[in-house]
This record gives structure tokens, sequence and C-alpha cells, in this order.
């Protein structure tokens, strides 16, 4: 019989909750770099071919420690904020982290969609051909473009809100609320 996992609480994330925080912040930061110079390279250069490969293994690997994270993230209740925090703060990090959630799956899921309908294959890390999700459909190929690069413009926005607000946290409020998410605290 399979048991369902106890909730955890305390006041710091867990070690596993850190880790898959600042690898997929760091791992999405590369993934977005890359994507913004590589579509500026002419046309056909090795290169290009290069850095677009290495842009679907990162993005690829993004949605997998995305899937980590959402299963850590079901089974371990994160720390609560501090009680003094007004309420429209509370909510408004609630929607930032859950938007932040959404685009986590959908930004690697358009550009997925837009490579399978351009009928340009995934091979994970040169290695491993993963399976389209669509057939070869140029019609939609501009569709799934748009989407990737405004659900690209969305991620941009939501994590430079999640940033400020980390800011505000430790230089204007100084409630700890950041140092939770630092693996050097010793809080506990
Ligand atoms: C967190 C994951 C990802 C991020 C942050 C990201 C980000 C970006 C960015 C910033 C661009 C440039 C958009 C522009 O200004 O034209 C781009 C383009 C592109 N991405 Fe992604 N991407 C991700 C995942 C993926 C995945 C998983 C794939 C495919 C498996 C993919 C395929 C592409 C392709 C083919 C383009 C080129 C679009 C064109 O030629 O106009 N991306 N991406």
């Amino acid at each position: 019989m399979t048991q369902t996992p106890a909730l955890t609480t305390s006041s710091k994330y867990t070690s596993p909750a850190i880790a898959l925080h600042w690898l997929i912040a760091l791992l999405i930061i590369c993934t977005f770099g890359l994507g913004w110079v590589m579509t500026d390279l002419p046309a056909g250069t090795p290169n290009k071919m290069q850095y677009y490969a290495w842009h679907k293994w990162l993005g690829v690997t993004v949605f997998m420690f995305a899937v980590l994270r959402v299963l850590w993230r079901a089974t371990h209740r994160p720390p609560a904020l501090p009680s003094q925090l007004p309420i429209w703060q509370r909510w408004a990090a609630h929607l930032v982290h859950f938007l932040l959630y959404l685009v986590m799956f959908a930004v690697p899921l358009s550009g997925y969609l837009l490579s399978s309908s351009a009928g340009a294959p995934v091979v994970y890390l040169g290695l491993v051909q993963l399976p389209a999700l669509i057939d070869p459909a140029p019609a939609l190929k501009p569709i799934f473009r748009t989407a990737h690069v405004y659900l690209n413009y969305a991620l941009a926005t939501l994590v430079l809100l999640h940033f400020l607000a980390a800011l505000k946290h430790r230089f204007i409020d100084r409630n700890g609320v950041l140092a939770r998410m630092l693996p050097w605290c010793k809080c506990k």
C-alpha cells in the first residue's frame, strides 16, 4: 500500500527546495540569454545550430526540474510568511509564485511545440531523440513562436517582480524572508 508523504513545516525552506530554486533560476537565466542571442545570429551558421540545440536541452531540463519542484512543493509545506506582513503582500506573493510555476511549464512547452511544429527534432544532450509533441504543422509555427516570445516576456516580468520583492524584504522590511531561501542561512 502506498503512503502519503507527511507535510513538513519549519521557518526555513528544505534543502531540496532551496537547491531546486537556485538551480532552476540559473538554468532559466542561461536558457533565456541563449534564446535571446541565438535568434539574432545569421541563418545557417554552425554556431546558430549549436546554440539552438543547447537552448532546447536547457529548456527541457528546466521542465524536468520544474516537475520535481512541484512534486516536492506538494509534499513539503513552505514556511509561513511573517505574521506582520500586510494581507495584500501575502496575496501578491502567492499570486506571483503561482504564475511563476505556470510559466516554468508554459515557456518550455511552447518552445517544444514550436520545434515540433517546425519539424525540428529535439535530441536531448545530443544523445536521446525526444518524441515530437505534434506532427509538423507550418501553419501553427508562427502561433507557437508568438506564444513562446510573449510567455518569455511574462516570465521576465514575473522574475523581476519576484527579485524586487526579495530586495524589499531584505533591505526595507528586514524581515528574514529572503534568508529562508539562502543555502548558507543558519535560521531554524
Ligand atoms: C525555461 C525555458 C525556456 C526559456 C526561458 C526560453 C527562452 C527563449 C527566448 C528568450 C527566445 C528568444 C525569443 C525571441 O526574442 O525571438 C527563445 C527562442 C526559441 N526557443 Fe526557447 N526558451 C525555453 C525553452 C525552450 C524549449 C524547451 C524549446 C524546444 C525544445 C525552445 C525552443 C526555442 C526555439 C526553436 C526558439 C527560436 C524561435 C525563433 O526562431 O524565432 N525553447 N526561447
